[in-house]
């Protein structure tokens, strides 16, 4: 055990978060960043300059708390979304994995359970761990697939107080239909379970996936959440929101901070409501290198799963921890999610993806078949 790991062990730690490994994708200095699913686009000037005027602005009132409402971008997120969605139905914090941590603090909690299906977002026990709620890992199938009818079976089994659905799932990229979202929502009926679809990819989705926005109607226990850190590449920023019946956002004003979001990230995150559709220009050109990147693996002999996010799971790989090693020796890094065979790489820009391909393709090229139908 390290000294650091020694002295951490002598102090009064809660005994469920002896032992876990705190949350650590490597942040390297790397020409490549393809690790973290990032838009790696860069903002565009004129957003850019627009959020400065407005940060400059908001600098002149920083001596009073900011709008602990935050009424200005609730409104503006429910017009972002639609939906009939109104300033009521939002909610915002630093990130959406505060928003996560927020719903677990107010409906999870000791001797309370939330469940997801690994693989998924790596957060989820953590943010368990975090707030002293019992994780339970329900199951996929081998391919990593989930149906309505395992799904809802699972739920009726363990009767959990929350449950999360990752859609489109991280890491592996690909979008659950809303009749899993509808048959986990009824099979937590009993057990009035939370049901929490995590949209942070949604922007990404292939032509006709559906966004769980159009379930909240009628269903008050089901939490839709979204990110301004990947399709409108403010991961920096730390803003992420929800969607819900207006009730739960009242659950939540019982557990957040007082003043959670300063008025510099409310005034980042307003100015860059007012260019949505400058800050989304880059959407189609990301999607494009994530299908390009789906076809080249495929070219490779390897096995991408499908994806309507920014990133790209896949499998084949023989060594993939080699692999990884290989690429990183490149000058790029991916995502080892600890899956035998398997990495994920985000979507960058043409002449970052470029450098993916090639370097990947110099270290399986030699060796990988053609996948089946793929051949010539
Ligand atoms: C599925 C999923 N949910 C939530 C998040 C958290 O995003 P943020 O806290 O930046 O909004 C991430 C980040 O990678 C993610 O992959």
């Amino acid at each position: 055990m390290s000294n650091q790991l020694e002295k951490l062990a002598k102090l009064p730690l809660r005994d469920n978060l002896r032992g876990i490994e705190p949350y650590g994708a490597p942040q390297l200095d790397v020409a490549v960043l393809l690790n973290v699913n990032e838009n790696t686009h860069p903002l565009p000037e004129a957003v850019r300059q627009a959020i400065a005027d407005d940060v400059a602005d908001a600098a002149t009132g920083l001596n009073r708390y900011p709008d602990r409402e935050f009424t200005e971008l609730r409104e503006r997120l429910a017009a972002y979304l639609g939906h009939g969605l109104r300033p009521e139905n939002l909610w915002a914090a630093n990130g959406s994995n505060e928003v996560l941590q927020q719903i677990l603090q107010a409906f999870g909690g000791p001797g309370r359970t939330v469940m997801s299906f690994p693989p998924t977002y790596s957060m989820y026990p953590l943010l368990a761990s975090g707030t002293d709620t019992t994780y339970i890992a329900g199951e996929r199938s081998e391919d990593f697939q989930l149906t309505a009818a395992s799904a809802a079976r699972q739920v009726t089994s363990a009767a959990p107080n929350i449950v999360i659905l990752c859609s489109p799932n991280n890491p592996t990229g690909t979008a659950l239909g809303l009749d899993v979202v509808e048959a986990v929502y009824e099979a937590g009926r009993a057990s009035n379970s939370i049901v929490i679809v995590d949209e942070a990819y949604a922007e990404f989705a292939l032509a006709g996936t559906e966004s769980a926005l159009t379930l909240i109607p009628g269903r008050e226990r089901l939490i839709v959440t979204r990110t301004m850190s990947k399709a409108f590449a403010l991961a920096g920023a730390r803003l992420g929101y929800l969607a819900a019946a207006p009730e739960i956002a009242d659950a939540l004003r019982l557990v957040r901070l007082p003043y959670h979001l300063s008025a510099v990230t409310q005034a980042t995150a307003n100015a860059a409501l007012k260019h949505v559709d400058a800050l989304l220009a880059t959407v189609e050109d990301i999607k494009g290198q994530r299908d390009r990147i789906v076809a080249e693996l495929k070219r490779l002999g390897l096995t991408p799963a499908v994806s309507d996010s920014n990133f790209v799971f896949f499998g084949g790989l023989e060594h993939s921890g080699h692999v990884w090693q290989g690429l990183l020796d490149a000058g790029v890094l991916v995502r080892d999610v600890g899956i035998p065979g398997h990495l994920r790489v985000t979507a960058g820009t043409e002449a970052e993806t470029t450098a993916f391909l090639e370097a990947l393709e110099a270290l399986v090229g030699g060796t990988a078949r053609p996948a089946p139908g793929l051949e010539g």
